[in-house]
This record gives structure tokens, C-alpha cells and sequence, in this order.
């Protein structure tokens, strides 16, 4: 009994983890997006699940796929149906890990039909997406609220705002200063800082490894 729970020290935990890019529609053919492979969100789903968590991933489009009875992958394709499936679902969670890169604007506008190159120029009006992980702080009880922060300047100190801005538990800050990781890679440096400002820098290594990190981190907290 006790082996089995050291083993599966998240069984009965509920896990909500958000990957991949999310595509904004330009006109029926076209979209923004980003480089994001959803590769870290998936790492990070299967490690949880082999801990015995359950585990509700919503991806945005990516090619990776995960079998296993204790997730389940809900795919959604803009930030709008990426916000509607994690809020669905927030009430029931015990833990949030947000590691999709959401784009922050959409066009104000989507065409209808496909658009034509008849003019020299041709601008699209963008408006900010909705921030999702900041709308679940906004609403969160009990539940553990871990985001990421991409920064490329000022990078403790951006994050810190992250911390405070979107109401959250534990930050993930990917460094891109090395050369090694980050989108399309198999490996990331990482830095954890806490809500009491606490910086954990991490060694360089793969995503798998990352994920198993930060899944300690999770496993810290219902076990503190
Ligand atoms: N995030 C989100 N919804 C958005 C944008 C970001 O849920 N519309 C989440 C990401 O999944 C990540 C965290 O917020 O966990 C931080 O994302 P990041 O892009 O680093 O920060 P932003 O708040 O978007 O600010 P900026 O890009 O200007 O640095
Ligand atoms: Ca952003």
C-alpha cells in the first residue's frame, strides 16, 4: 500500500495541462501562429500520468499524440477554444501546468472567403487574445496554478510580474539565452521561481527531464 502510493504519489489528482501553439485565423486557408511543437506540454503530461495523475491535456495543433487510459487530449485550434476547454474543466482540477505558447493577438477581423493579392499592400489589424492563465487566477480556490515565462530580457525580474500579474503558484521560466533550448528543441534550461519570489535555476536538459522536475515540484506540494 504505502510502496504503491510512493510509486503513484498523484494518484487521484486531477491535472489540467495546456501545449502546443494555438492558430488565429486569417481567412479560412491562413492563420498566426508559432514555432511551439507542444513537445514540453506532452513530456509533461505523460510524466504526471505516470504518477498516477489523471490527466485532461488541451493541445493546440501539434503531431504528437499520447496513448495512455489516464489522459485525455482535447484539441482545440485558437486561444478562444483553448480559454472555453480550460474553463470547462478549472472546477474539477487540482492542478494547472500552462505551458502552451497562446498567441497573444488575433486579427480583429477573419475574411470570410480566401484573401486575394490584388493590392501592393495589405495590413491586418490584430487585437490581444484573451490571457488565459491569468482569467484562472482570477477564479482559483485551492487549485496549484504553475505557468511559463518566455523572456528574452530582464528575465527574473519579467517573470516575477508573471507570478504576481496571473495570480500563480510556481513559474517555469525558459531561458532562450542557451543555445540548446527552448521551441524545437529536445532539451530546455529552466528556472523555477516561486510565489515568495524563491529562484531555483536548473541544469540544461531534455524536456522529459524538465517535466519530471517539474512534476517534483507538484508532488512537493501535496506532500509539504
Ligand atoms: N498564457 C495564457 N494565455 C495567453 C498568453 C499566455 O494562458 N493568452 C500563459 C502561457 O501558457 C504561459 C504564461 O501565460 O504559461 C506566460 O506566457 P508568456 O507568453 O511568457 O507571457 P505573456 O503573459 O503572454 O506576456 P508576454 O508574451 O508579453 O511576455
Ligand atoms: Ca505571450
Amino acid at each position: 500500500e504505502a510502496d504503491l502510493e510512493s510509486r503513484l504519489p498523484l494518484k487521484g489528482k486531477k491535472i489540467l495541462i495546456t501545449a502546443g501553439p494555438t492558430y488565429e485565423a486569417i481567412d479560412p486557408v491562413r492563420f498566426i501562429g508559432n514555432h511551439s511543437s507542444g513537445k514540453m506540454g506532452f513530456d509533461i503530461a505523460q510524466s504526471a500520468a505516470n504518477l498516477g495523475a489523471s490527466v485532461l491535456l488541451v493541445t493546440g495543433p501539434t503531431h504528437f499524440t499520447i496513448e495512455s487510459n489516464l489522459v485525455k487530449v482535447i484539441r482545440v485550434v485558437s486561444a478562444q477554444e483553448m480559454y472555453e476547454a480550460c474553463h470547462l474543466y478549472f472546477d474539477d482540477v487540482d492542478v494547472v501546468i500552462a505551458a502552451a505558447a497562446v498567441a497573444d493577438y488575433r486579427p480583429k477581423n477573419v475574411a470570410s472567403h480566401k484573401i486575394k493579392k490584388n493590392t501592393a499592400e495589405y495590413k491586418i489589424e490584430l487585437e490581444k487574445t484573451i490571457d488565459i492563465l491569468a482569467s484562472l487566477g482570477e477564479i482559483k480556490k485551492n487549485q496549484l496554478l504553475i505557468g511559463f515565462a518566455l523572456e528574452t530580457e530582464n528575465e527574473i525580474e519579467n517573470a516575477k510580474l508573471k507570478i504576481q500579474k496571473k495570480n500563480l503558484d510556481l513559474i517555469v521560466l525558459n531561458s532562450l539565452q542557451d543555445k540548446g533550448a527552448g521551441f524545437g528543441k529536445l532539451t530546455n534550461k529552466i528556472t523555477f521561481i516561486d510565489k515568495n519570489f524563491v529562484v531555483e535555476p536548473m541544469e540544461l536538459k531534455s524536456k522529459e527531464a524538465v517535466a519530471d522536475d517539474i512534476l517534483n515540484k507538484v508532488i512537493a506540494h501535496f506532500y509539504a
